[in-house]
Order: structure tokens, then sequence, then C-alpha cells
């Protein structure tokens, strides 16, 4: 590989975004808030919640605990002034033609969710049967509510590693074939198949990659012993998969940008004998990126997948304030306060990246 911009020691970009979120609820919010707009401005929040955010009236209360929160955080006025969560309905069996139309005109609705029940942490609710949303999907269309999906189908006999090729080929093709001018975020893509499939289709198709998956491969989460802290879904793919997605992270495509998919999960949760999936970004979630893209001589390029992608897909403008990371070393925190006592342990704890945000 070569390295062509290793002069490049600091840069200084738009304020990011954050596309896929997990904030949780509650005293949760505390840590979740205050790390996410500490670093970005927009943030799609997740509707995974127990119960879901399934309507406008859940959305509009849920973003209201969230604004509550950053207004109590210690963080500067401009911060609070610009943080701006956006909200995800979560699409189950029940979900109709009429919510989608109040939720496109809410305001505060920036798209809908699909899991497939069962995919994941806290998609019971999900839908069961993809083919009985027609007209759920055609009320997208229309209102141009994009559709975010957590692509991995969830038959029991299928392999883990397997999930996400199968739902390209079994479930998303069909869909887009079917609903045309759907806009569709596959979020978290992990192989080489679903960055493929992305890069074929109209403007109207795009993806999301987290850090996890840019910087990692299934053998750092299993050789030497296993590493709960690197289990997420859908699951690290081999190295071919994580250099396909840094390849197309950093090749300037608008297709792909930042979605952290930090996903909170007390410690004592993931080191358990059945650990949660997901893992915890948000706090360093720049200097993660910029690690990466630097890692493959492209840090000229972060700024396109961290701050421009996404607001153009999602028809929104670049954010006016600037943030600068620097090549200055940082050492990831080994845990962090959350709530009732607990703690929570970022991705890469205890190490040492070699990109910072400048103070
Ligand atoms: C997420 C969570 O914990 O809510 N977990 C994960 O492994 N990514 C759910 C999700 O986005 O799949
Ligand atoms: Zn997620």
């Amino acid at each position: 590989m070569t390295h062509t911009t290793d002069s490049i020691k600091e840069l200084t970009i738009s304020q990011p975004d954050d596309w896929h979120i997990h904030l949780r609820d509650d005293k949760a919010l505390v840590t979740t808030v205050r790390h996410a707009a500490a670093s970005f401005n927009r943030v799609i929040c997740m509707p995974n919640l127990v119960p879901p955010v399934k309507n406008v009236e859940d959305a509009r209360a849920y973003r209201a605990r969230i604004l509550q929160r950053v207004q109590d955080s210690d963080l500067n006025a401009e911060r609070k002034a610009a943080f701006d969560p956006r909200m995800t309905l979560y699409l189950t069996d029940q979900t109709t033609a009429k919510d989608i139309e109040v939720a496109a005109q809410s305001g505060i609705v920036q798209a809908v969710k699909l899991y497939p029940a069962g995919a994941t942490t806290n998609s019971a609710d999900g839908v069961t049967d993809i083919h009985g949303r027609a007209a759920v999907f055609e009320a997208m269309e229309k209102y141009h509510l994009p559709l975010l999906l957590h692509g991995e189908v969830t038959h029991e006999h299928v392999d883990i590693f397997d999930r996400e090729k199968r739902f390209l080929d079994e479930v998303l093709a069909q869909m887009i074939a079917k609903f045309p001018t759907l806009k569709i975020v596959m979020e978290h893509i992990t192989t080489s198949d679903a960055a493929d499939f992305v890069l074929a289709q109209g403007s109207q198709v795009a993806a999301t990659i987290t850090p996890q998956h840019l910087m990692l491969n299934r053998n750092h989460l299993l050789v030497g012993g296993i590493r709960p802290h690197f289990y997420c879904l859908p699951i690290l793919k081999r190295r071919q998969h994580q250099e396909a997605l840094l390849d197309v992270a950093t090749s300037g495509s608008p297709k792909f940008f930042l979605g952290t998919d930090s996903a909170p999960h007390a410690t004592d949760k993931k080191e358990a004998a059945c650990g949660c999936a997901g893992c915890y970004s948000s706090s360093i979630a720049l200097p993660l990126y910029a690690t990466a893209f630097d890692s493959v001589g492209k840090i000229d390029t972060l700024e396109g997948f961290t701050s421009q992608f996404g607001a153009q897909f999602y028809g929104l403008p670049v954010n006016e304030g600037r943030i600068t990371l620097t090549k200055t070393p940082m050492q990831v925190p080994t845990g962090y306060p959350y709530f009732d006592g607990q703690t929570l342990t970022p991705l890469m704890a205890g190490e040492t990246l070699p990109w910072s945000i400048k103070a």
C-alpha cells in the first residue's frame, strides 16, 4: 500500500454527523449523549429501545429526553446548540402507510429502520415478512423517507458469517427492483459483497461503515482468545472484507459514509458467558476513523466520508462548524462511568491511537 498522505499531520474538516447511533434511554443518556454531542452535530438515533420507538409520538418524547440531557451536560454552548438528534421509527408488522405519512410530515423523523425479527439486540418486534410491507415501502417512496436496513437474514440454519451476503441476494435485490425510487441505506456493511452491491446500484442506495469494520477482522475477535468488546452484529468478517471496506470508504465515493453503530452495553454484559453484541465507539469515533483512513494513506478523503456524503444523501446542508484532528497520539480510556455504578468499555480500550481531536 502506498502512503501518499504521510505528510498530513493535521486536518480541519466540517463538523461530522453520525448517521447510525444507539443512545439508549433514561440514565444511559447521561453518558451517551455527552459523548455523541462532543463530536457530532446530527445523529440518527436508532429506535431499538424497549419498547421500540414506533410512532411520531414516541419519537418526539425520546428526542425531548435526549435534548434535555445535552442541555444538562457540561458541553459548551456551541456544542449544545449544534447537536441535532434525528429520529427513526422502528418498522414492525403493524406499521401502516398512514404512520409513514405522519412521520414524514413531523420534521423530526429522518428515516425508518428495518430489523429482520431476531437479527440483533432488541429486534424481537422486527419485521417477520418483508414482502408483506409493500404499502409501507410505497408510502416511504412517496414521502421520500429513507429505509435503513439491518441487512442480515435471520433463519437459524444460515451461518452467521453468510447472513449479510444472503440478505443481498435473497431480499435486497428484489426490494430495489420492486421499489426503484426508495432511498435505502445498508447499515454497517461488513463484506466486499455488500460494498460491490451498493456500488452497482443507483444513487438512491448507500451504506454506512463502522470504525470496527474498517479497523478489525474476525482474527482480532477470535485469535488468541475471545475479545468480547469486538463482538458486534453483523459480526466481523475475514481480512479481505475489511480491506474491501477500507477501499470503498476511502475511495471518495459518496455512497459510503459515517455511521458508528456505537452500541453501549455495560462492561459486565459484554464480559459474560453470553455477551451482548455491540461496540461502544462514540467518544473516540473520529480518532478511530482517522486512524483507519491514515493506515491506507487516505486521510485526505476523510472529510467526504465523515462530514459531506451523508448530508448529501439525506438532502441536508453540510455543517458550518469545523473540527481539527491532529496526528498526536491519545490513549483510549479503559472505561467510562455508566449509570447505576456500571462501566462502559470503549472499542480499543487502553490502546494508543495515532490521531486525536485537537482541543
Ligand atoms: C446493536 C445494539 O446493541 O443495539 N448491536 C450491534 O451489535 N450492532 C444493534 C444493531 O445495530 O445491530
Ligand atoms: Zn446499530
